[in-house]
């Protein structure tokens, strides 16, 4: 499908910037301290004014919010903390007039224990829904039935026994969220009515919760030890994800979904959580263009904020992406600490580089809410952490920093509630950092986002150029770009001035907020950069 604003092939979720909202976090409509789907429609004039193009939403089904929505009790029902299937289409009908996409989130992987799905499976052995989720009779000596792990605790088996039954169910993540079995042809039937009750609501389409998980190794084979070269992350878990992730198996049913969502006259985007750190595998998910049509890329958002990291996560994914392939970069969401923080240590150079790194890579940025203020982590003190990893691990580890509200003004309430009411999760400093102290700041960050949305709107260069890796003579510090044809990226990441030889051209923008800013300046060859100094250059 494709519409208009930036020329006649525009698509929307390959031309545009999309952006993440965390539901409960984004705005209060009823001042009950937790945001709702009205709240987000009140705020449709800004992300127009934005300038993105769609918005994804986490979870916003019927939950006992043990993992804050991500333990399913009812695919098709909205959270009545969050609204109706009204405030959805009204939702739906006042993007659209705006030209905003609204997807949602699905999780297939698990259901929550409060589905009448599990609830009728822990009936018995022999009830209809048992085989919906994954069972194995316990091992010889009476434990798990194999060594997989806790994706939440890498130190937990993954089993739950079922004390009636005698049999273990998987549950890779909370035991109250059982793995579904997608073997199971009922199972996939069900999820092909889950979608198209959705779509056919005007949904224009999903992320897809731990997509890469969803099938199992049918012999459910033990998995092997990690290997001292393997990422940090898998490294954690003292085994390598190879038979309860990432199976062959899996891209049939990508296929399936891809398929339905295709199916629609107007197809329907599906957006993978790939939580894959090996470049190979996660080039897979898009397959012949009949899978994804973008997975999240977990091996940049967890590189450092480094110039030799960064590249080599965007240029072995640029090396290894099929042809019809399209990228998608963001640096954060809702399971990782800010960006601004992790990355840029809230400093606001580094900020305001890595913002435009984001809008300047081939493919489609997301922003996770606050990004485009800069927002940083807040700290959420021990008593009151809600997430459950948070509450096994402490702050450190758990996902309250980055989920706390939206900073819309610095009055009380953040803009997000009413005054004096109490959050759901408690205020950062939204004094220092909000959307109102920036919306007409020239320099703000806010200011920096939107020129970058735009600048990216316009250029075709940015939209849908190649990429072609510039070597810079320094590539610890520095990295720059080709896109398109005439189209030049360079980003010093140190802290000292860094000179690139090579650049010809115009700058058309600076994250340079000082006098020392250079847009609009012809450069013959040779451009100094300041310190944490990133640009777009322009040749004719
Ligand atoms: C990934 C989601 O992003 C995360 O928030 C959730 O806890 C797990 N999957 C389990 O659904
Ligand atoms: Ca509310």
């Amino acid at each position: 499908m494709t519409t208009s604003p930036g020329g006649h092939d525009w698509v929307w979720w390959r031309d545009g910037v999309l952006y993440q909202i965390y539901p409960r976090s984004f705005s209060d409509s009823n001042g009950d301290g937790i945001g709702d789907l009205r709240g987000i429609t009140g705020k449709l004039d800004y992300l127009q004014w934005l300038g993105v193009e769609g918005i994804w939403i986490n979870p916003i089904t019927a939950s006992p919010n043990d993992d804050w929505g991500y333990d399913v009790s009812d695919y098709c029902a909205v959270h009545p903390e969050l609204g109706t299937l009204d405030d959805l289409d009204d939702l739906i009908a006042e993007a659209t007039e705006r030209g905003i996409r609204v997807l949602l989130d699905l999780v297939p992987n698990h259901s929550s224990d409060q589905h009448s799905w599990f609830a009728d499976a822990l009936q018995s052995p022999t009830s209809s829904k048992r085989d919906y989720y994954v069972w194995a009779d316990p091992a010889p000596d009476g434990g798990s039935p194999n060594n997989w792990v806790n994706t939440f605790n890498p130190g937990a088996s993954a089993w739950t026994l079922d004390t009636v039954s005698g049999q273990y169910h998987l549950s890779q993540f909370l035991a109250s969220q059982p793995d579904l079995n997608w073997w199971n042809d009922d199972v996939r039937d069900e999820f092909d009515r889950i979608f198209r009750f959705w779509y056919d609501r005007g949904v224009a389409g999903f992320r897809l919760d731990v997509c890469h998980a969803v099938v199992k190794d049918r012999e459910l084979r033990d998995n092997p030890p990690t290997e001292a070269d393997d990422h940090w992350y898998t490294r954690m878990y003292g085994q390598r994800f190879v038979y309860n992730t990432n199976r062959p198996e899996v891209h049939d049913v990508i296929r399936r979904w891809r398929a339905v969502a295709d199916s629609y006259a107007d197809p329907r985007v599906l957006v993978g959580e790939t939580y894959v750190l090996d470049s190979n595998a996660y080039a897979a998910y898009y397959g012949n263009d009949d899978e994804l049509n973008l997975a999240f890329n977990m091996i940049l958002l967890h590189a450092r904020f480094d110039a030799t990291e960064m590249r080599t996560a965007v240029e072995s994914a640029e090396a290894l992406l099929p042809a019809t392939a399209w990228p998608t970069w963001t640096g954060g969401n809702h399971d990782n600490h800010r960006w601004a923080t992790r990355w840029c240590n809230n400093e606001p150079a580094k900020i305001r580089a890595a913002m435009l790194m984001l809008m300047t890579l081939r493919g489609t940025p997301f922003l996770y809410y606050g990004d485009e203020i800069g927002m940083p982590d807040t700290d959420v003190p021990e008593p009151e952490i809600l997430d459950p990893v948070g509450h096994m691990f402490g702050p450190r580890m758990g996902r309250d920093n980055e989920r706390t509200p939206m900073h819309w003004n610095a009055a009380s309430g953040a803009g997000f509630s009413d005054p004096g009411v109490v959050p759901w999760l408690r205020y950062g400093d939204h004094e220092a950092c909000n959307v109102a102290a920036q919306v007409d700041d020239p320099q703000s960050m806010l200011a920096l986002t939107r020129r970058l949305i735009k600048l990216r709107r316009e250029s075709d260069d940015l939209r849908r150029g190649a990429y072609t890796s510039i070597p810079t003579g320094d590539d610890t510090l520095a990295w720059a770009w080709r896109r398109g044809e005439s189209t030049v990226v360079a980003m010093n990441f140190g802290a000292i001035p860094v000179t690139i030889d090579d650049v010809f051209g115009t700058v058309a923008l600076s994250t340079d907020s000082g006098s020392t800013n250079r847009e609009g300046h012809v450069i013959a060859g040779t451009i100094t950069l300041s310190a944490h100094e990133a640009i777009v250059v322009v040749s004719q």
